[in-house]
């Protein structure tokens, strides 16, 4: 399978995505975490990006769409991938149909998820992640067993540069703005399912597999 998960900053995406990909053996793509990986190891397309994340703008289609093109290749894709945070415009959308349709395979499934932007406020600033794994945890409704400590490798979390309630606002009208767009593209093609991502992180889990199961 192939499946999108899109919506809004906080919305869970990648709260919900590992599991997925956990019980599937499916690949997880998101290109945040692809992203933020280039900017810690200081590479010349993290250098690119750094500043553009961090202002919460959307960094150019050219280096997305090349960043999914190269993690496709991988075999483990093949089974199936979950698309986190990409597509974000049309355009992204476009590549990535044609990128599968070279490979002789589609796109299943595009779950919206839906929540009211005055949700998301708490749930970004209260959330620490742990960059290498892209792990994340919220303080109040998902803490980790020792505070600021990743339950698995026990190294620190941490707040990531974007997660203020300034950098949120510009991250929001990105959203509404230049992503929403790509709704009705796959509405269009019959892909689109939404559900209500403002219940408990279970309820939400349970909300995503009715929806992608066949
Ligand atoms: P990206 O990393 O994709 O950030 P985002 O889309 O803003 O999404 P988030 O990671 O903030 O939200 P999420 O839905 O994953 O929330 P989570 O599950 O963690 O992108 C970052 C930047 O990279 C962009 O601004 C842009 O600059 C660039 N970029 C990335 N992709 C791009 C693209 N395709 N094109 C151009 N630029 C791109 O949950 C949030 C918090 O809430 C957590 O603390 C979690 O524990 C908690 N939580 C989750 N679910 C629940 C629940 N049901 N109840 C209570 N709390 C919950
Ligand atoms: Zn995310």
């Amino acid at each position: 399978g192939k499946v999108i998960l899109t919506g809004p900053p906080g919305s869970g995406k990648g709260t919900q995505a590992p599991q997925l990909s956990q019980e599937n053996c499916w690949c997880h793509l998101s290109t945040g975490d692809l992203l933020r990986d280039e900017v810690s190891r200081g590479t010349e397309l993290g250098k690119k990006a750094k500043e553009i994340m961090n202002q919460g703008a959307l960094v150019s289609d050219d280096i997305v769409i090349g960043m999914i093109k190269n993690k496709l290749k991988e075999p483990i894709c093949s089974r199936g991938a979950i698309f986190d945070g990409f597509p974000r415009t049309v355009p992204q959308a476009e590549a990535l149909d044609k990128m599968l349709e070279e490979e002789g395979s589609k796109i299943d499934k595009v779950v919206e998820f839906n929540i009211p932007d005055e949700i998301l406020v708490e749930r970004i600033t209260g959330r620490r992640v742990h960059l290498a794994s892209g792990r994340s945890y919220h303080v109040k409704f998902s803490p980790p067993k020792v505070p600021d400590v990743d339950d698995i490798s026990g190294e620190p979390l941490i707040q990531r540069k974007d997660d203020t309630a300034e950098v949120l606002n510009k991250r929001l009208q990105a959203y509404h703005s230049t992503t929403t767009p790509i709704l009705n593209y796959y509405s269009q093609k019959g892909l689109l399912a939404t559900i209500n991502a403002n219940q408990p992180v279970k309820t939400v889990w349970e909300d995503l597999l009715r929806n992608i199961s066949p």
